[in-house]
């Protein structure tokens, strides 16, 4: 089964979105295998983001990522990866459909609320580095209502 990371950012947890933003995935039936509270180090948003660390908007980035404390979650279930993605909407709040999670809270691409792995090789990169304690065994006794 697919697994994905997906990261209410600063702007969403002080702006109080934790609760709406997880209904959306847990509604839809995904399962949770992980939930953290936390803070993120400068190293921890530089390597996350590590492949933008050429672009001019990297250092304000890494800043914005490390200016509150944010949730991590792990989610699992069936083409999880690109499911959140939709449910997400596009980067850019501008070009998000009003129906997604950026679409409806966000209007600025710097505080755009919420990350998620954008292919299933990165989400299970950006796993190993947010839960590298792992997962959390979470077998939903009511899967049957889910998937066929
Ligand atoms: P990216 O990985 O391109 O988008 P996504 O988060 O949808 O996978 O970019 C990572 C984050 O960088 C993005 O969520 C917001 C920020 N960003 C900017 O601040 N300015 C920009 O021009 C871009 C492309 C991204």
């Amino acid at each position: 089964m697919e697994t994905t990371f997906v990261m209410i950012k600063p702007d969403g947890v002080q702006r109080n979105l934790i609760a709406p933003i997880l209904d959306r995935f847990l509604a839809k039936g995904f399962t949770l295998r992980g939930l953290k509270f936390m803070n993120v180090s400068k190293q921890l948003a530089e390597t996350h983001y590590a492949d933008l660390s050429s672009k001019p908007f990297f250092g304000g980035l890494v800043e914005y990522i490390c200016s509150g404390p944010v949730v991590a979650i792990a989610l699992e279930g069936k083409d999880v990866v690109a499911q959140a993605r939709k449910i997400i909407g596009a980067t850019n709040p501008l070009a998000s459909d009003p129906g997604t999670i950026r679409g409806a809270y966000a209007i600025d691409i710097g505080r755009n609320v919420i990350h998620g792995s954008d292919s299933v090789e990165n989400g299970q990169k950006e796993l190993a580095l947010w839960f590298s304690e792992g997962l959390v065994d979470n077998t939903p006794v009511l899967r049957g209502q889910i998937y066929e």
